[in-house]
């Protein structure tokens, strides 16, 4: 049983990039404690069996395939989940993109691109949900940023500076809204191994890295993220808004002045 705290019994959400790694065990633990949910992705082949595993798990689910590069579409999108649930008490802000290069070779194709899904769809995606959740007396905006929004690494300028983006427009957002009781916060993931991620950990010098500078020895799994994504979902978190939960297996705890001796 759920604890009542971190229940999301009935709770409307809207979940966008579901059909992805991290989006689709995060549906199928919102489904488990109760939500009914608005599945959302550019590709509605991805959303078919996500759904299927959401009434797997004894939950509800509609799907709304949509470009959120295009901002219509993402007033679109929010307007036709609350329609369809007949409410939206949560946002969670999962879509995102990468085009990993040095900044040497990126064009402004590839920034608007990561532009436009990262950062430009989460402000227009919460600019739609803020009056529907107003009007519904509330709700809770929870927005997929990640670590590099503060802790960059090579290739991923353009795509670390949207997440910065995602942070700052977290703040924003709670500060705006706080008055129509719409809390906003956002989770800051480290490496999360993925398909989305691999280029980042499939060599072996690589993986070696990860787990020799990540206190917890090794990168995260999906699932780790669920924790953090229902807290701030659900009543648990009802006087907290405007922050980020780091989530980096320690990383950035401090470091191992130790880790030298035998270089
Ligand atoms: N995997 C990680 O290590 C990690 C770390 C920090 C943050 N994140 C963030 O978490 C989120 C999910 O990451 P993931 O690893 O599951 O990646 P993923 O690629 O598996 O999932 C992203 C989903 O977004 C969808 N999407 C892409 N463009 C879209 C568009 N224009 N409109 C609608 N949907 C679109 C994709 O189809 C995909 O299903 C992303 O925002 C990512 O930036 C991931």
């Amino acid at each position: 049983m759920t604890d009542p705290l971190f229940s999301l019994n009935g709770r409307t959400i809207l979940l966008t990039g579901a059909g992805g790694a991290i989006g689709s065990v995060v549906a199928t633990a919102l489904a488990e404690r109760g939500a009914r949910l608005a599945l959302q992705d550019i590709s509605a082949d991805k959303l078919g069996p996500v759904r299927q595993a959401v009434e797997a798990a004894g939950g509800t689910a509609i799907t709304l395939p949509a470009d959120l590069a295009d901002p219509d579409a993402c007033g679109a999108v929010v307007r036709e989940a609350h329609a369809l649930l007949g409410g939206l008490d949560v946002l969670i802000n999962g879509a995102g993109i990468n085009r990993r290069k040095p900044i040497s070779e990126v064009t402004a194709d590839d920034f608007d691109a990561i532009a436009a899904v990262n950062m430009r769809s989460v402000y227009f995606t919460s600019q739609a949900a803020h009056p529907l959740m107003a009007a519904g007396g509330g709700g809770s905006i929870v927005n997929l940023s990640s670590l590099s929004a503060r802790f960059s690494f090579a290739t991923i300028s353009v795509y670390a500076a949207t997440k910065a983006a995602v942070t700052s427009m977290t703040r924003s957002c709670a500060r705006e809204w706080a008055s129509d009781r719409i809390r906003v916060n956002c989770i800051e993931p480290f490496v999360i191994k993925t398909e989305f991620t691999k280029p980042l950990w499939g060599e072996d010098h690589r993986q070696r890295w990860f787990d020799h500078v990540t206190p917890l020895g090794r990168l995260g799994d999906p699932a780790e993220v669920v924790g953090s994504i229902v807290f701030l979902a659900s009543d648990a978190s009802s006087w907290i808004t405007g922050q980020s939960i780091v989530i980096d297996g320690g990383l950035t705890a401090g470091a191992d002045w130790d880790a030298y001796r035998d270089m």
